[in-house]
């Protein structure tokens, strides 16, 4: 837990520490300093976010409050091959990296090696009580994104190792839920289910960056 992190909370145009604006060829994108991972432009030890790929870089882009002042511990569900775990744990402090496919998680053991904070997990984010005895309590952010029916079921059942004072930070993908339904009425469902565990602060379509994904950020109740 850093509460000193968490007090300085940004405001909406302000970027965690260690998140920066940079030029890349001409062009101000968000930036990490750390081994490039996904075939990312570079400048120096600067390494571009591309929000197009990463969820959690959209919200950033949307001027979403997220809460990350850097140098938070972070439980981080849905790390694939860390293309965003890898930006996190470049400002973050610990970082625990959930993935429970193999493939995905060959990669995610390689963006870890440069960085010591970095914990992948081979796990199911469904079955918590399978990595509890790794992940520290009061981690300060839960990050999740997860392709997965019952997305907000994983989050309740997560919230467990949140601080009382932590902040989730939520991608929910419609299609994941249902192809069928409306992703209006999907996100009207996920919200509610959430409400039972979390008071949700700011939830956002993520749009101009990612086809039928709501953003949202909470706190536990
Ligand atoms: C959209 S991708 C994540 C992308 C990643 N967050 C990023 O931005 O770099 C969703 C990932 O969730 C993983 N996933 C789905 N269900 C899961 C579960 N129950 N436990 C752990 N990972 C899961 C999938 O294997 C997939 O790699």
């Amino acid at each position: 837990m850093l509460t000193t992190a968490m007090a300085r909370v940004s405001p909406m145009s302000e970027l965690p520490d260690g998140v920066e604006r940079r030029q890349f060829d001409g062009t101000e994108r968000l930036a990490t300093r750390g081994e490039p991972v996904y075939g990312e432009p570079t400048d120096g030890d600067w390494r571009a976010w591309n929000p197009t790929r990463s969820k959690l870089g959209a919200m950033l882009e949307l001027g979403m409050e997220i809460g990350l002042g850097g140098g938070e511990t972070v439980l981080y569900l849905g790390a694939a091959s860390g293309t965003t775990v890898s930006h996190v744990a470049d400002f973050a402090g610990p970082t625990y990296a959930v993935e429970f496919a193999a493939r995905p998680a060959r990669d995610l053991l390689e963006a870890a090696e440069s960085r010591p904070r970095l914990f992948p997990l081979l796990k199911d984010a469904r079955k918590p009580e399978t990595y509890a005895h790794i992940v520290e309590s009061d981690v300060d952010v839960i990050v999740q994104d997860v392709a997965t029916r019952g997305q907000a079921r994983v989050a309740l059942e997560n919230a467990q190792f949140l601080d009382d004072d932590g902040r989730l930070l939520l991608a929910v993908k419609a299609r994941s839920e249902d192809v069928t339904r409306d992703p209006g009425e999907v996100f009207d469902d996920v919200r509610a289910e959430l409400e039972a565990g979390y008071e949700i602060l700011e939830s956002r379509r993520l749009e101009d960056y990612h086809t039928d994904h709501l953003g949202i950020v909470a706190r536990p109740k």
